[in-house]
């Protein structure tokens, strides 16, 4: 993978898009100083400190619009938490794409689509995530949800390059694979990490509340929700409260 490393810069998502015509497929633009990071539903993403990773990821599988790409946060949700695995914790995945520990969020992911119009043109794709790799409880306690990192759930501190390294590597070995066949390929690995399957749930879809049993993640990675009168409900995007 192509590596474009900035000192500092306000949003490693909005600089991609800014620069995306110079981009080139497969191209990871990260640094260890973000001052003014974004996260989903316009909430910001602190910075934590120089020992953690902010990153986008910057790809162009085709210049037209397919609906496997609303799937690759949930595809790199699952690189995400096999990578954590390798130092020997245990993620789940809080569907759509969170990464959780224990309750608690280590990882976020944010996608954006770039010259998207109605007939289905897509200039890129920049994916978003940051990792709380190393960093204290007390700075972790002035985030407004219960957070983690790395470093505080195995005791030892984490090598961001090293790290960062592992997961470029494991995006790269099936992301093509991905994109020829879509959810189902990771639907196994995805399904057995999410964290609330066959719990009362509370989603936020749109302002939206929507409440019931969460029962399945379909093959296109969409959340499955039975209300109390036994509706079924699909949902594609939202949020578990
Ligand atoms: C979320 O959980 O709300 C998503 C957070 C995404 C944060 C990352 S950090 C690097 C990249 N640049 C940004 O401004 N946001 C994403």
């Amino acid at each position: 993978m192509r590596r474009v490393y900035l000192e500092t810069v306000d949003s490693t998502n909005k600089w991609a898009k800014e620069h995306i015509a110079e981009l080139e497929d497969k191209t990871i633009v990260y640094t260890y100083n973000q001052t003014s990071g974004r996260g989903r539903l316009n909430r910001k993403w602190n910075n934590i400190g120089t020992d953690n990773i902010y990153a986008s990821l910057v790809l162009k599988p085709s210049d037209k619009m397919e609906e496997v790409y609303s799937n690759l946060t949930q595809y790199l949700s699952v690189v995400l938490a096999k990578t954590f695995e390798e130092y020997g914790v245990t993620p789940n995945i809080k569907w759509p794409n969170d990464i959780q520990i224990n309750g608690k969020k280590i990882s976020g992911i944010l996608a954006e689509g770039v010259g998207i119009n109605n007939y289905g043109r897509c200039d890129g794709i920049v994916l978003g995530f940051g990792v709380n790799l190393n960093t204290s409880p007390e700075i972790l306690e002035k985030i407004n949800q219960p957070a983690t990192s790395l470093n505080i759930e195995t005791g030892k501190k984490i090598d961001k390059e090293k790290f960062l390294k592992k997961l470029t590597d494991r995006f790269c070995l099936l992301y093509d694979k991905f994109i020829e066949e879509g959810f189902l390929l990771i639907k196994e690995d995805y399904t057995k990490r999410v964290s609330f399957l066959n719990k009362n749930v509370s989603v936020n879809v749109f302002d939206k509340i929507v409440t019931g049993k969460a029962i399945e993640i379909t093959d296109n990675g969409a959340l499955k929700i039975v209300d109390k009168n036994n509706n079924e409900q699909i949902l594609f995007i939202g949020d578990i409260l």
